[in-house]
């Protein structure tokens, strides 16, 4: 593809400066990097230069490798070995000093090119970081060497295994660069700086043979030691961040040449893991929710949304309204009474002095934001917003209203929403004529912390509104994802047979805790169904539960305990007990009370007849779990709730907490083999016939079809082949 390439300017003083070329962000595409390679050492023949600058074009300097290329090639994770080895031993050794002039990002493998320079200057606003480890593999350009050596071991480790960057401000405090300067100067000042450097006024740095920074060898191990032992208590399931502090402690115990061969091998072999696979998936899949077939590309320019009301000051209206004054929309809140309006306004001024206290924000920005937010009773204002997010209790009767209130308040053009989470959004409209404005905007609570919004189109929303929302989403920071309009739309719907199944699995005889634990560290959940439940509330779950059972009875499993324990109130952490009691700082711990309310929803279900329990590996927990999830998962794709199985990845991921180093629920089901899922599914159906449950676990047709071999498939999904109609 043109454009991707390094191009060199040789100046009248004696310095080459190489430009990385590959917008949007100079990606290190294989192209790119045999350009520099190429560029480099023509550079370093000439006679003519003395030093060399190495730099972004058009205000990037670079996000590091290009991600698109992992996989390509086998083994090594898409990277040539013999460009890598050679490129950053020619940039720090090479006969000519070589600066980094940095702008923008300098990332992943970005940044291990400015580390491998002897120095690097950036400009302000730049971020500076290794995040390998989020894409499953570990810094692979020499990066797990050279920045110990930069910025002692711990800061190097923290900045690795947390893969976040730093600001240009922290990089300079660190030593990570030699100087900040303005962006206007920053060339001719790194210019300055390597001819300085090649006229030995200023020292030459060998960054991968400095010890200056690095703690003495005993306390520089037990760093590394102390690391891994909590990276393997914080994410048991993972094996790269293990292999990236093997590499470090390679260099560290034999020398940083010795540590460049212990990163090539230990980022080759995290390279060949699926965690790696599926986190590329997510990271792709994450930018693609923004583009939907028909909507996207329809030749549409999205409208700014500047101005929002929402109405209701709840939980939910309150943290929407805290997402968009944060994000610099205007936000016209209203609510019925003063009281109610006064809670609600309180509530995002806590939301936003909380980010302030945790040094998240300046008081100053908090302030600006909180100017953003004007209370109200009437709809007065209401003709100078450009859409309006409905947060109000969950009454058919009530939104009807509401909604007709709205579209004769409003302007013609304004996005009229709802937050509801278990009403068909037609419904709510239908005392208006504005169906092709109504939209859904289901916001997850706490809304302005958790990051998917998922926009709900009904047949008659216009392209229009779904564009507009999806800017407004992505305005706000949130992941849009748009879906069709069915009950639970995509989140909720998919996993109605995740709280379902762990309650079968009680009443055939197991433990409810044992599958907790399996779920939650055997499988990498935040938290297992059942203290999922105790913290939304059993009478929530159940209201749900009934919600879902009326549009899909036939393959739902009735909750007996759940039902059991509301009728107790037992309703979890809001009650101090439900599956768990929980103490005065609601910490859980098993409940021994909680026996008799498992014998009852035993007896009632009679699916075990005492005795001893049947044998269930955790894995077997975890796939008896997740195996109608994914069937649910397979419908939603199928009938077209989602635009793309990607879509369902990212939102399980980001509203449910799917392990993203699982990619999600549709991709971690095509890792494990569609025909695998299928055929437990089919045994399930079969073993539990007698009892009327074979509906729970019937495989679907397109998970079926594509489990058999020989029957292709009539839509292609490319990798999610699963998913097919
Ligand atoms: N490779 C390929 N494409 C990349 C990329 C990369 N490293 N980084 C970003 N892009 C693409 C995105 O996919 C997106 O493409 P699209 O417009 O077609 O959807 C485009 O660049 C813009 O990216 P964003 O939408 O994310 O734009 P933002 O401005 O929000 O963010 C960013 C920019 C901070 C650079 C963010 O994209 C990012 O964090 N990128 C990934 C950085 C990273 O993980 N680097 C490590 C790569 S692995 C590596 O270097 C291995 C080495 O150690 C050997």
């Amino acid at each position: 593809m043109p454009g991707r390439t390094a191009t060199v300017e040789y100046g009248s003083d004696g310095v080459a400066v190489i430009s990385l070329q590959n917008p949007p962000v100079n990606a290190l595409h294989p192209a790119v990097l045999s350009g520099l390679f190429d560029r480099l050492r023509e550079a370093h023949s000439r006679s003519d230069v003395k030093a060399i600058v190495v730099t972004g074009a058009k205000g990037k300097f670079s996000a590091g490798f290009d991600i698109n290329e992992f996989g390509k090639q086998a083994g090594g994770g898409g990277i040539d070995s013999t460009i890598n080895d050679n490129f950053c031993e020619l940039l720090e050794s090479g006969p000519k000093p070589t600066v980094a002039a940095i702008e923008g990002v300098a990332l992943g493998g970005g940044l291990e090119t400015a580390l491998a320079c002897n120095a690097r200057l950036c400009s302000p606003g730049t971020k500076l970081g290794l995040p390998e480890l989020q894409l499953g593999i570990l810094p692979g350009f020499g990066g797990t060497q050279r920045l110990p050596r930069l910025v002692g071991l711990q800061t190097a480790c923290q900045m690795m295994l947390t893969s976040a960057p730093v600001s240009d401000a922290k990089a300079l405090k660190l030593g990570l660069v030699d100087g900040v300067v303005p962006r206007e100067r920053l060339l001719a000042e790194a210019r300055q700086l390597a001819a300085e450097i090649a006229a030995g006024t200023k020292p030459r740095q060998f960054t991968l043979y400095r010890t200056d920074k690095l703690e003495a060898l005993g306390e520089a191990l037990a760093v590394v030691d102390f690391a891994r032992a909590e990276t393997q208590k914080r994410a048991p399931h993972l094996m790269h961040p293990l292999l990236c502090l093997d590499a470090i402690r390679a260099g560290i115990e034999h020398g940083g040449r010795a540590g460049l061969r212990a990163e090539a091998e230990a980022f080759a072999k995290a390279a060949s893991l699926d965690a790696h696979k599926a986190l590329v998936h997510i990271f792709f899949a994450q930018r693609a929710t923004k583009k939907v077939r028909g909507v996207t590309d329809a030749g549409l320019k999205p409208r700014r949304i500047k101005r929002i009301a929402v109405l209701g000051g709840g939980l939910m209206g309150s943290g929407i309204a805290t997402a968009s004054v944060l994000a610099g929309v205007d936000v016209l809140l209203k609510e019925i009474n003063d009281k109610f309006l006064q809670a609600g306004m309180k509530r995002v001024e806590a939301n936003i002095m909380s980010r302030v206290k945790k040094g998240k924000m300046k008081e100053a920005a908090a302030k600006a934001a909180l100017g953003r937010l004007i209370g109200t009773l009437t709809y007065d204002d209401f003709g100078s917003v450009d859409m309006v997010i409905e947060a109000a209790l969950e009454d058919v009767g009530l939104k009807q209203k509401i909604f007709a209130d709205l579209e004769a308040a409003c302007r013609p053009d304004a996005i009229l929403s709802t937050n509801t989470s278990t009403i068909d959004i037609s419904l709510v409209g239908a005392k208006t004529k504005a169906a092709e404005r109504i939209v859904g905007a289901h916001f997850f609570s706490p809304a302005h912390i958790m990051p998917l919004l998922e926009i709900v189109r009904t047949p008659q929303t216009s392209k229009q509104v779904i564009l507009n929302t999806l800017e407004y989403g992505s305005a706000i920071k949130k992941t849009p994802v748009v879906v069709g309009n069915c009950t639970g739309f995509a989140v909720n719907r998919v996993f109605f047979p995740y709280t379902q199944a762990a309650c079968m699995l009680v009443d055939l005889g197991l433990d409810p805790y044992t599958v907790d634990k399996a779920i939650q560290f055997g499988f990498g959940m935040p938290m297992g169904p059942f203290r999922l439940s105790d913290l939304v509330g059993a009478d929530i779950g159940l209201h749900v539960g009934h919600n879902v059972a009326g549009s899909y009875g036939e393959r739902t499993y009735p909750s007996r305990i759940i039902q059991a324990l509301v009728d107790a109130k037992r309703l979890g952490e809001k009650t101090g007990a439900g599956f768990y009691k929980f103490d005065a700082r609601r910490k859980a711990s098993p409940d021994p009370e909680l026996a008799p309310f498992v014998e009852r929803s035993r007896k009632e279900a009679g699916l075990f007849r005492g005795g001893k329990p049947p044998a269930f590996s955790p894995q077997d927990i975890v796939e008896f779990i997740f195996f109608p999830v994914v069937n649910e998962g397979c419908r939603v794709v199928a009938e077209g709730i989602v635009d793309k199985p990607a879509d369902l990845d990212v939102a399980t991921v980001l509203a449910m907490g799917f392990p993203p180093y699982r990619g999600g629920l549709i991709k971690w089901a095509d890792l494990v083999g569609a025909k695998h899922v299928a055929t437990r599914l089919a045994g399930w159906a079969e073993q539990f016939k007698s009892a009327g449950l074979d509906g729970f676990f019937r495989p679907t047709r397109g998970l079926l079809r594509d489990s058999m071999p020989g029957l292709t498939a009539t839509v292609d999904y490319g990798s999610e082949g699963m998913a097919l109609i």
